[in-house]
């Protein structure tokens, strides 16, 4: 489009994030967003010089598998003005995006929900692709619980942090698909851009009530919301689901006497949705996606491979129904073959999130020049890592 420039935001163009911003997702002072910078970053599109759109980019790790943490950009409160919408400026932005992070990330993700409304298109549109999927689910809880969790400060869970985290470890410990935790993490994270533009009041419940604390569940309500749901933000528990059910029925409770409901969102892996369900909770259709696209797939290649001597005598290429390229050379390169796929199943297959084997039994994945024992050996360098979201991480 003539006379339009997409770049990354510098210091000094708050007003023009700002600008777009708050004129579609409410208000978010000046120093609300310099103080998360430059943690934040963002695409800005200029028209004929005029500010036209912005993409606010939260970068932070993110673990993929296990021990594999990435660095990540997560788009937030993507905005074009109005009156320019549908001329492709939302996708040039994030054209943009993907050079100017290219250095600094190894994807833009985002969480983005309702896989049927136009907002979810555009995502698509763009080049992101489907990760994780995610179904709602709440519990309309009753009066007659009882629980010996207790409700303390926050600043608890801040002393207590190896607790917290030994909790933590033994709940999700062969899970990807969120921020890694470690000391310091859940300070930053409530103190977060999110809490700012999405206020809300935190609650903190502990089990036992003394002594270690071996279950913990933090949870939200946000403010300006008058049947404002008790959403679950993160839950884990080193004595099993007894801790994390000790946990839920004090939510559940303070839920009752608030008038509303808990909530939460589970993936296929999520350890506790089987308690949720022996709890009562209901799950509604699926509603929230982590979607994301790889900005350099031979770097990224490289992080996610697990024993590259299994592929030490291969040269990758890729094929798409959008793109053709190498993606990894072997430095005893002896035989070439091509990953065929659509974009979405090469996506999954660079985070850690294909069954390669079941791929290429299913035709989803098909190898020109290869064969099972090739499929074999990919699956073993790249196995699938199932994953948990925590609605901690989300903005
Ligand atoms: C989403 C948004 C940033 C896209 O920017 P854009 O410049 O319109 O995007 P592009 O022109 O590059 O892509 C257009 C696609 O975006 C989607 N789109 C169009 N209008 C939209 C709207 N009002 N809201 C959401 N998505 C829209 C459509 O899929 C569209 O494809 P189509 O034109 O083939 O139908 C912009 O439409 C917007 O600000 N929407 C309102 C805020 C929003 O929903 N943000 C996303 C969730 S955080």
């Amino acid at each position: 489009m003539q006379g339009l420039v997409c770049r990354e935001y510098r210091p000094g163009d708050t007003a023009d994030v700002l600008e777009v911003r708050n004129s579609i997702f409410g208000p978010l002072s000046a120093e609300d967003w310099d103080r998360y910078c430059p943690q934040m970053t963002a695409g800005l599109a200029y028209l004929d010089g005029k500010v036209v759109g912005a993409i606010p980019l939260d970068q932070r790790d993110f673990l993929l598998a296990p021990q594999l943490s990435v660095p990540v950009a997560f788009e937030h409160a993507v905005g074009v003005k109005e009156e320019y919408r549908s001329r492709g400026i939302g996708t040039a932005i994030i054209e943009a995006a993907r050079e100017f992070m290219a250095d600094r990330c190894d994807l833009l993700m985002v969480y983005r929900g309702a896989e049927r409304s136009a907002g979810y298109r555009f995502y698509q549109k763009s080049g992101h692709r489907d990760l994780l999927c995610l179904s709602p689910v709440r519990w309309d809880s009753s009066a007659g619980l009882s629980s010996d969790a207790q409700r303390v400060d926050i600043e608890v869970l801040y002393d207590h942090e190896d607790d917290i985290l030994r909790a933590y470890n033994s709940t999700y410990p062969l899970c990807g698909g969120h921020a890694p935790r470690r000391r310091g993490y859940w300070r930053a994270a409530l103190g977060g851009q999110i809490f700012v533009a999405v206020p809300g009041e935190i609650l903190f419940y502990r089990y036992p009530s003394d002594g270690e604390i071996t279950a913990y569940g933090i949870f939200k309500i946000r403010k300006r919301d008058s049947d404002a749901p008790l959403e679950i933000l993160e839950i884990a528990s080193s004595s099993g689901t007894e801790g994390a059910r000790e946990v839920l029925q004090a939510a559940g409770l303070e839920a009752h006497r608030r008038n509303t409901v808990v909530t939460d969102y589970v993936s296929a892996h999520h350890p506790y949705r089987y308690l949720y369900r022996e709890l009562g909770f209901v799950e509604e259709e699926r509603n929230l996606m982590i979607m994301g696209q790889v900005i350099n797939p031979q770097r990224l290649f490289q992080r996610v491979c697990r024993f590259p001597q299994l592929v030490a005598d291969l040269k990758i290429n890729v094929w798409t129904p959008t793109k053709d390229y190498v993606l990894f050379e072997g430095p005893e390169a002896i035989r070439e073959v091509t990953l065929e796929a659509k974009d979405a199943i090469i996506e999954r297959l660079l985070t850690r999130r294909l069954d390669v084997m079941s791929a290429f039994r299913h035709d989803l994945l098909t190898i020109r020049n290869g064969d099972e024992g090739i499929a074999g050996r990919l699956a073993e360098a790249l196995p699938f890592s199932p994953w948990c979201h925590h609605h901690l991480d989300w903005i």
